[in-house]
Formats: C-alpha cells, sequence, structure tokens
C-alpha cells in the first residue's frame, strides 16, 4: 500500500516521516513550493525532535520523497492523507478552505480507487463536505462519483514529542461509515496501523461523525483542566495557599490523574484555542452551547495577561523605564511554533506600557520575531524596544524583572546567584511554576508564580532608581 501525504507541516511531515519508517513508501505534497524545496535538499522547515533524523533516514532509503506536483502525489498513493491546515475563520469557525481546495483537487486528478483519509482537525460534517467536492469533479470529468471512499482519522500527537506520540500511541481513532467501499476502508486502514496493534489493539473504531468530534472533545477536555487549574491558581493566590500542593494533592487520585494540571500564564498552540472556538461555533449552529467550552476560552484569555497585571500590581502600570526580560517565546518546548503562544499578548502588553523588552528561545526567535512583526503591523514602532537576545543570560542584563513564559528544560535550573549579578532588580515572574519560591526567598529574589506564595515580592521596593542629584541641585538644595 503506498501512501500520499497531503500538506507538509508539523502533522503532515510527521505522518509521512513515521509511516516510510514503518516500510510504507511515501510522497508528501505541499503547495508551498519552498518547503518542498527545502525538503528535497534535506532541510526541515520546522523544528520538532527526532523528526530530521527519521526523514533523512527514509530519504536516503528512498522510501519518502517530497513534490508539489498534485497530479504525481495523487497517482502515488492508495491512501491519500488530508494533512492541511484548519486555521480559524473571523467568527471562530473552522476555516475549511484549504481541506475543501485539497478534495477539489483529487477529485480532479481521481484514476483508481483511493482511500481519503482525513486526517486534519475537521468540525463534524467536513467528510460529507469533502465526499462531495470530490464527487462533484469526478461527475464533471464524466466518471463515477464513488471512485473513493472517505475516513476520519483524527491526529492526536503533541508538537515537540510528535514522533514519539506518532510511533506510540494511546490510541487510534478510526472512523468509518457503512457504504460502497467500508469494508476495503476499513482493510486498509487497519493495514496501515497494523504495527501499532501488535501487542494489544490501539484502534478505535467508529463511525466518521463520531471520530470528528472526539478530536474536539479531546482538545477541550484538556484545554478545561488547564483553565481549571489557573482559576484554582487565581484563588489560591488571594487566599494564600499554595496551587502546586492542590495539583499534587488532586492528582494523585486515580480518577483526576496527573496530566494538564499546571498552573500556568495560559495555553497557546495551533490546537487548543482554535479547536475550542470551533467546537463552541459548531455547537452555536446547531442552536446549542458549550457552558464549559466558553468559559475555558474566556479563563484562558486572561490567564495570559496575569503577569503583566502582577509586575503592574508592583510597578505600576507606566513601564516606562523598565527593562523586562522574558525567558522563552514558544507556546511550549521543544517547538518553534509561535500560534497563538502566550509571549505575543505578554511582550505587546509590555512594550504597549513603555517597557524594554529583551527576550531569548532556544530555538524560536527567528518565528517569534516574524509574529511579533506582523501582531504590531499597525504600531510598527514598539518593536523598537524589543530585542531578540543571544543567550538566557544576556537577556537579563540590566532587567527590572524576569518573565519565564516557556519551560524549556534550558530554563529548569539557572544560576540564580549569576542571574542576581545581572539585573537591576532580582524579581522572577515564573508563567510556569518552574521554581521554589521558599528557596528563592532565602537566596533573596523575588518570586512570583502562579498561585504560588512569595512573600518578598510583596516586600521587594520597586521604585525605579532616582538620578544623583547634580552639584547645581545640591547647591540651590
Ligand atoms: N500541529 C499540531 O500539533 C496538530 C496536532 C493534531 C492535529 N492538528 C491538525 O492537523 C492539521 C494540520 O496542522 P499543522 O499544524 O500540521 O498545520 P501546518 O500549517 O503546519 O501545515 C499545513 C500545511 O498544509 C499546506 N497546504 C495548505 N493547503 C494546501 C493545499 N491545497 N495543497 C497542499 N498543501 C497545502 C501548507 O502549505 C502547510 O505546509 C490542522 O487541522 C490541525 O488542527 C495539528
Amino acid at each position: 500500500m503506498r501512501v500520499t501525504v497531503i500538506g507538509s507541516g508539523y502533522v503532515g511531515l510527521v505522518t509521512g516521516a513515521c509511516l516510510s519508517d514503518l516500510g510504507f513508501k511515501v510522497v508528501c505534497l505541499d503547495k508551498d513550493e519552498e518547503k518542498i524545496r527545502a525538503l528535497q535538499e534535506g532541510d526541515v522547515p520546522i523544528y520538532e525532535p527526532g523528526l530530521k533524523e527519521v526523514l533523512t533516514r527514509n530519504r536516503a532509503d528512498g522510501r519518502i520523497r517530497f513534490t508539489s506536483d498534485a497530479c504525481e502525489a495523487i497517482e502515488h498513493g492508495d491512501v491519500l492523507f488530508i494533512a492541511v491546515g484548519t486555521p480559524p475563520a473571523e467568527d471562530g469557525s473552522a476555516d475549511l478552505g484549504h481541506v475543501l481546495s485539497v478534495a477539489a483537487t483529487i477529485g480532479r486528478h481521481l484514476k483508481g480507487f483511493k482511500l481519503v483519509v482525513n486526517k486534519s482537525t475537521v468540525p463534524v460534517g467536513t467528510a460529507d463536505k469533502v465526499r462531495a467536492a470530490i464527487s462533484h469533479e469526478l461527475v464533471h470529468r464524466g466518471m463515477s462519483p464513488d471512485l473513493f471512499d472517505v475516513v476520519s482519522n483524527p491526529e492526536f500527537l503533541k508538537e515537540g514529542a510528535a514522533i514519539d506520540d506518532f510511533m506510540r500511541p494511546d490510541r487510534i481513532v478510526v472512523g468509518v461509515d457503512e457504504g460502497l467501499h467500508h469494508v476495503r476502508s476499513r482493510r486498509m486502514m487497519g493495514d496501515l496501523y497494523a504495527s501499532f496493534n501488535r501487542h494489544h489493539a490501539r484502534t478505535v473504531w467508529m463511525d466518521v461523525r463520531s471520530a470528528e468530534l472526539t478530536k474536539y472533545a479531546a482538545n477541550a477536555m484538556l484545554a478545561a483542566r488547564i483553565s481549571f487549574m489557573n482559576e484554582m491558581a487565581n484563588l489560591a493566590d488571594v487566599l494564600g495557599a499554595d496551587v502546586d500542593h492542590i495539583r499534587r494533592g488532586i492528582g494523585a487520585d486515580s480518577r483526576i490523574g496527573h496530566s494538564f494540571l499546571y498552573a500556568g500564564c495560559g495555553y497557546g498552540g495551533s490546537c487548543f484555542p482554535k479547536d475550542t472556538q470551533a467546537l463552541v461555533n459548531t455547537a452555536k449552529s446547531h442552536g446549542h452551547s458549550m457552558s464549559v467550552v466558553s468559559a475555558t476560552e474566556l479563563v484562558n484569555e486572561r490567564q495570559k495577561t496575569i503577569l503583566v497585571d502582577r509586575l503592574t500590581q508592583r510597578m505600576g502600570s507606566d513601564l516606562t523605564g523598565r527593562k523586562i526580560a522574558v525567558w522563552g517565546l514558544a507556546f511550549k518546548p521543544n517547538t518553534d511554533d509561535m500560534r497563538e503562544a502566550p509571549s505575543r499578548v505578554v511582550i505587546r502588553q509590555l512594550l504597549l506600557r513603555g517597557a524594554q523588552v529583551s527576550a531569548f528561545d532556544p530555538v524560536a526567535g527567528p518565528h517569534a520575531l516574524q509574529a511579533l512583526r506582523s501582531d504590531l503591523r499597525q504600531e510598527p514602532h514598539l518593536l523598537e524596544r524589543f530585542e531578540l537576545a543571544t543567550s538566557d543570560m544576556q537577556a537579563l542584563e540590566g532587567a527590572d524583572a524576569l518573565m519565564v513564559l516557556t519551560e524549556w528544560k534550558n530554563f529548569h535550573n539557572p544560576d540564580f546567584e549569576a542571574m542576581k549579578a545581572l539585573m537591576r532588580k532580582p524579581f522572577i515572574l515564573d508563567g510556569r511554576n518552574l521554581y521554589n519560591p521558599e528557596a528563592l526567598s532565602e537566596l533573596g529574589v523575588a518570586y512570583q508564580g502562579v498561585g504560588r506564595r512569595n512573600d518578598l515580592a510583596q516586600l521587594m521596593d520597586f521604585s525605579l532608581p532616582t538620578e544623583a542629584p547634580n552639584a547645581a541641585e545640591l547647591m540651590n538644595a
């Protein structure tokens, strides 16, 4: 069985790379010719640990190749994965433009039976639209509209651990509908993922609509856990409790578990924000409301500015003359993805309030600059006060505070004494709750986590240093 993956982004490339590693002959298609050229030359346009190694190995063995020629790519695969983006439209619904344009392209090039597998995250009912778009083109070409089947196979990988997630899935959700081809489609999907089902069955079979909704349900549930903990953390701050104790206390309950209970400065990324919005939108278009999911989004939007609020409580809302260091720009560690990253909101707020910002991220710097240029296109002068530092320590020079926004491993155990020596004020606002408040107090570092106690942050004097009076002023006095 040969595989074509249409859309060579985070999901498409990982899918193609991993399936080629399992022995399938894979062609990855993308309309972005520059991206394809880079891939053909052995470059990997995204940062994803382990991806380059898998691609290099399989490219060398002739199991994976890249093209921007849709005709050739569609001809190649028995299975055609759709893995293009589904960004949010103006009203929050998922924009299906890319998916449906791919469907039409498939319809224009189909010659014999193909199984179309939708891997993009799409609202319930999209498979029907994909079917209709392909059939429309087939009929237009005077061909049978039944030359294909469409199944749903949502992707659950996490950026930063995508290869591992794909190769060791908790489960594989496959939605197949009854119809002319369902026996063949089910067998093909079974064959495709047979390697993962050897030890025990990991594939969860269902109908297409349920599979489409399962993906949104999973993301909404995970996002809700984060927002729930963020609300708890904000209350803990008011009550003088420590959310990290609460996290451990509830996580130990096997009904709750430890995952996704970390409070912080909000979630970002290409999935949770857009998928929760799209779910609310789908419900609304069917006359339903999703109160929990709506509240999840609202809490997250507020949470993105929590560190700026804490900072201005100490320093006042005008941050002119302040330098704020930022560690971490990507929406999470081990990726260069800046989509919906909380750092974008935080940095814009700091710049609007007059601060100078010096930021460091181990890999996302160039993408961050691009994202900030786009966010600040109406107020480009603000970027004059933004700089990308070349190291975490360089970002700290003369800083009045450090904000930690992404939990990269490099930031877990910094040299606090060296940091104190570099900073104008040793004040850490920890948006990922990486550090121990008591240990930092003992070191004389003021610390403000999210829902973590720290007295020094309340006591430290954050007034700007006044200029020493000059001789004339002294004489007049
Ligand atoms: N990124 C994740 O962690 C993740 C995880 C699970 C599911 N998803 C879902 O998977 C889908 C893809 O996400 P992504 O992060 O890989 O997106 P991405 O933006 O990184 O990649 C999409 C790719 O599709 C290409 N493309 C768009 N239209 C095309 C067309 N007509 N023909 C060929 N190529 C085309 C783009 O050029 C781009 O390279 C989305 O629906 C997303 O919600 C993403």
